[in-house]
């Protein structure tokens, strides 16, 4: 095994360097602080790997993803977000009996006990959905309580399966009726008879006087965006459902605070930022050149939404996708939307401007997701929300791959103090 040298205080230590199925390579300092007495400093963690992992390879200057091995594009193309979620969380394309047990396990549990749902009768109608969804996800541990290790014995995974569908199924559910609740409609009950994304939609659009009119194309769009979602290695909320995690907390609580991080706008809640930035670009006349021009001054606090990545420093896979999937929508429903206009006339200038082209950013998932959620007619303050129900089987995987690690670490980062020293009371 390759070995990295380090000479601290004249004194020489190897440390072992791992290697991964795709070539990635990383000195593993395991016990650097036990053996040197010192620590490694990574603000943000740009160099550090928090684990070794089996469920998402990216390559960010190749601009590659795959899911289990399967590139996302073959997937979106070619899979449905459920049968997606079954490959990355149980590590194998589902056979056709492991499809139908698992589709039936969501059926059954797609429901919200009823005791749970008097829970929106106290929100206010403009509550954020993400603040509801956290609560209501939280909520699960309340009416399901599990703990992290009793339901887990080796092999039984049966109560995980449960787990499983209870937040695959309900996450939809519970975006639904919040929708319903914001807009003062009935609530409207999952189907049997529906797959998932139709379900949704059903629940999102069908009201007591105007049946939903089922729309194939938009379930079929719908999957794609869900299976785009659906996982991306150690981002900062699926690092979160791990370190929480860590403590050995119930996956509902672990996945509670997932969707904390994701809401915040330099993660999943940028494609909100997105369609509010081109609405006001749009609104007010602006000037792409200005907008761009004040992304680029460190004092105007203002960041250009859905560009820029920590990993991708290439196109992000999923933008080249949904900037296709965008377009075509639209034109097949003979539609102009202005904000899809602006959107490639700021990509095409930004792909020009050296401030751009030096720092490699590149549009991400969030800068072309929610043209397609709003021509879906979901409400812009539920993009994240979207964002959330996507990327549940990634978050579930994580934890699980998590769970099983040996030895079983709490995750605890260390510091570098550099506060006041010892001082007395008086
Ligand atoms: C997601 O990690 C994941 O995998 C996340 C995600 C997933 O699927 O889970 O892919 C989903 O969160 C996508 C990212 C959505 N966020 C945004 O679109 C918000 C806008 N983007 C940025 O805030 C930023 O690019 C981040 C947060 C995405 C990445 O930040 P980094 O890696 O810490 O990079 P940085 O902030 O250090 O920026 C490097 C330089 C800086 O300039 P200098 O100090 O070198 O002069 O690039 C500049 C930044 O100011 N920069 C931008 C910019 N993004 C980075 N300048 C203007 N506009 C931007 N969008």
């Amino acid at each position: 095994m390759a070995k990295a040298k380090l000479i601290l205080e004249n004194k020489e230590y190897e440390f072992p360097i791992m290697e991964g199925t795709e070539g990635e390579k990383g000195i593993d300092i395991n016990d650097l602080y036990t053996r040197t007495g010192h620590i490694t400093l990574d603000n943000g963690f740009q160099n550090t790997g928090s684990c070794a992992s089996a469920i998402t390879f990216i390559d960010g200057d190749k601009g590659i993803l795959r899911y289990r091995g399967i590139d996302v594009a073959e997937l979106a193309e070619k899979s449905s977000f459920i049968e997606t979620a079954y490959l990355i969380i149980y590590g194998k394309l589902p056979t056709v009996e492991e499809r139908r047990t698992f589709s039936t396990l969501l059926t059954e549990n797609s429901m919200l006990h009823e005791d749970m749902i008097q829970y929106f009768v106290g929100m206010p109608p403009n509550a954020h959905p993400m603040a509801i969804l956290s609560t209501m996800v939280n909520a699960l541990a309340i009416f399901y309580p599990h703990s992290f290790d009793e339901d887990f014995e080796e092999g039984d995974v049966s109560a995980f399966n449960l787990i499983v569908a209870r937040l695959i199924s309900k996450i939809r559910t519970i975006a639904a009726f919040s929708y319903k609740k914001s807009i003062g409609e009935p609530y409207v009950y999952p189907r049997p008879d529906l797959k998932y994304c139709m379900n949704f939609l059903n629940m999102m659009f069908s009201s007591p006087v105007k049946p939903y009119e089922f729309d194939d194309e938009a379930e079929k769009i719908l999957n794609m965006l869900l299976i785009l979602h659906a996982d991306h290695e150690q981002n900062c909320s699926t690092s979160t459902v791990r370190l929480v995690g860590s403590s050995k907390v119930n996956l509902y609580s672990s996945v509670c605070a997932g969707i904390c991080a994701l809401w915040g706008p330099l993660h999943g809640g940028a494609n909100q930022e997105v369609i509010e930035m081109l609405e006001g670009i749009h609104k007010q006349g602006l000037k792409v050149s200005d907008i761009i021009e004040k992304s680029k001054k460190k004092e105007s606090n203002f960041r250009l939404h859905g560009f820029g990545h920590r990993v991708y420093k290439n196109f992000d896979p999923r933008a080249i996708i949904l900037k296709r999937v965008s377009r075509e929508f639209l034109e097949k429903r003979n539609i102009t939307d202005p904000l899809l206009n602006i959107a490639l006339e700021l990509e095409e200038a930004v792909l020009k401007d050296d401030y751009f082209i030096e720092r490699k950013l590149y549009p991400n998932v969030d800068f072309y997701s929610g043209i397609i959620y709003r021509e879906l007619g979901i409400p812009v303050d539920m993009f994240t929300v979207m964002f959330a129900i996507g990327r549940m089987p990634g978050w579930i995987a994580q934890w699980k791959e998590m769970h099983d690690t040996k030895p079983f670490k709490i995750g605890r980062p260390r510091q570098i103090y550099i506060g006041p020293t010892k001082k007395s009371y008086s």
